[in-house]
């Protein structure tokens, strides 16, 4: 089964990007990770990052019309995308689990992060575990979808 792992804005940093917050580790070590979780767990998981929140609404557009379950961190886009949000909620309707991920704890940093426009349409959220949320998340995906 296909998984879906997309990355919102400023995501293409990692490794860069305030190291204290978000680690070490860059997208394509993360890509790696996810890739290697998601053969453990029978899942074909494919890693995307994008800073465009278009292309990320397309995205949801086509995992709706494919029924194809998703991990997003969701990034900035979180704390003020009604589009990405209604997007989501697009893809929970198609029946599959959208799972959303955050690397750091948003709720123990600025006043602006601890608002999620997406948490209401998400099937769960998890954060401030790292890389390991996203982890956690595809093994949530497999549970829910009995694989
Ligand atoms: C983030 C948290 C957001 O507040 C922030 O805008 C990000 C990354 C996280 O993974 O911790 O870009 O989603």
């Amino acid at each position: 089964r296909r998984v879906l792992v997309v990355n919102g804005p400023n995501l293409g940093r990692l490794g860069v990007r305030q190291p204290d917050v978000y680690g070490h580790q860059d997208l394509q070590t993360l890509r790696e990770d996810c890739e290697r979780w998601g053969r453990d767990l029978g899942l074909d998981v494919e890693v995307r990052q994008t800073d465009d929140e278009a292309e990320m609404i397309h995205w949801m557009h086509e995992a709706a019309d494919g029924a194809i379950p998703v991990v997003m961190n969701p990034a900035a886009f979180t704390h003020y995308s009604y589009g990405l949000a209604d997007a989501a909620h697009m893809v929970g309707d198609a029946g599959v689990p959208l799972m959303e991920v955050h690397i750091s704890n948003p709720a123990s940093r600025d006043e602006f992060r601890k608002r999620s426009v997406i948490s209401p349409v998400a099937t769960g959220t998890i954060t401030g575990l790292g890389f390991f949320g996203y982890r956690l998340a595809l093994e949530a995906i497999a549970h829910i979808m009995g694989e």
